[in-house]
């Protein structure tokens, strides 16, 4: 079973993980709304994970956030969260958190189609001191699809600052064997690259295709087109940005279609289409998978998926940050693979999401 919720385990007093949010966008909204939605543990609904090596989410406090917009910066995170163009779904209250958002370096972090709904802030070269007097242990990078100067940027920030980072965006750092080398070699803890969500295009797409293969259909055609109306599909309006976007979720249907042999790349289609302004922060997803069965007659599927993009991701980040806190105090950064697998659209090394899980959940318990 892949959505299997950790059982409950007897919880010793640990202190707070403490996480820096790079880019206060949609997703930063969704994951501080969570922070204070889930503070109370009174609820695990929505959560795949109430637990993880004895954190729960109400465990992870925010020290420190990082933007180049103007009307973001300078001000508490809890206000910031909510400034324009940010459009995703308010449903928690937020109290003043008394972090105060502060300057970036830009770099390539603007694309041209949102160049002029971001004013921007002078650079900073203040990132590693302001990591490193946060006592931020964690860096969960949530800038726009295309950043690459400024993600590379920010990576060797964290390499310097000792502050492990979750790269929750398509381009490739844990994937990148010279980045991924780079950290191992610092001893600094890496998650990534491209967060899934917790039920989002990719995972339904990723499970009809492996049910195709474990079924014996021949996975022919796929494609999966996602129209939305945040920032994050208007930036990906701009082709030259997606590329490693469009790798990173075709990989993640492909790797496991047709008993792992993958399929003609001619014959799939996968990524951001169009940018719909009135959907705002939802997303929809349209998926097709057509197929040859028994005999090789046709047999096809299609399929229409609507979320709320940004907090989907969040119920994510929420368990890459506690799973990073249980191997960075177990100096177990090997495991921190097997995170990216399950957690991960465009990890270093795949496997099977229910290997992957079982592990994961072995490793998680033994010291509960
Ligand atoms: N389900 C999901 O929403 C999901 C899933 C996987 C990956 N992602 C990725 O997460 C990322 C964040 O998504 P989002 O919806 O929050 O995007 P967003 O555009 O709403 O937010 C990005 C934020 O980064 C800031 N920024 C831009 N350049 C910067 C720089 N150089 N330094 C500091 N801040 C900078 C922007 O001002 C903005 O506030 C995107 O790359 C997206 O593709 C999202």
């Amino acid at each position: 079973m892949i959505y299997q919720t950790f059982a409950k385990v007897s919880l010793v007093s640990r202190s707070k993980i403490k996480v820096a949010v790079l880019g206060v966008g949609n997703c930063a909204s969704s994951l501080v709304q969570g922070l204070e939605y889930y503070k109370n543990d009174d609820t695990e609904n929505g959560l795949i994970s109430d637990v993880i090596g004895g954190y729960k989410v109400s465990d992870i406090e925010i020290v420190a956030a990082f933007d180049i917009n103007k009307e973001k910066v300078g001000i508490d995170l809890s206000e910031a969260i909510f400034k324009e163009p940010n459009n995703t779904s308010k449903f928690s209250e937020v109290s003043k958190l008394n972090i105060e958002v502060k300057p970036g370096k830009t770099l390539d972090g603007v694309g041209k189609f949102v160049e002029d709904k971001i004013p921007l802030v002078d650079d900073s070269d203040k990132v590693i001191d302001e990591l490193i007097e946060s006592n931020a242990e964690i860096l969960v990078n949530l800038l726009p699809v295309g950043s690459e100067e400024a993600v590379k940027y920010y990576a060797e920030c964290a390499i310097k600052a000792k502050v492990g980072f979750i790269n929750c965006i398509p381009v490739f750092i844990a994937r990148d064997k010279e980045w991924y080398k780079k950290f191992k070699d610092n001893n600094v803890p890496l998650i990534g690259d491209d967060i899934k969500s917790q039920v989002g295009a990719t995972i339904v797409h990723r499970a009809l295709a492996q049910l195709f293969s474990d079924r014996g259909i021949e996975l022919k055609r796929s494609y999966q087109l996602n129209v939305g109306g945040n920032m994050d599909f208007l930036n990906m309006l701009e082709e030259d940005r997606l590329e490693t976007k469009r790798t990173s979720k075709t990989s993640s249907v492909t790797s496991v279609a047709n008993k792992g042999k993958g399929m003609d790349p001619d014959n799939v289609r996968i990524g951001p289409s169009d940018y719909v302004k009135w959907l705002e922060d939802r997303k929809k997803a349209f998926i097709r998978l057509e197929g040859e069965a028994f005999g090789g007659v046709p047999l096809n599927i299609e399929v229409q998926l609507e979320v709320w993009d940004s907090p989907n991701s969040a119920g994510v980040v929420i368990d890459a940050i506690r799973y990073m806190k249980f191997f960075t105090d177990k100096k177990d950064l090997d495991s921190l693979d097997l995170v990216s697998a399950w957690l991960m659209k465009a990890p270093a090394k795949t496997s099977k999401d229910t290997d992957t899980l079982n592990k994961l959940h072995e490793l998680t318990h033994q010291e509960n």
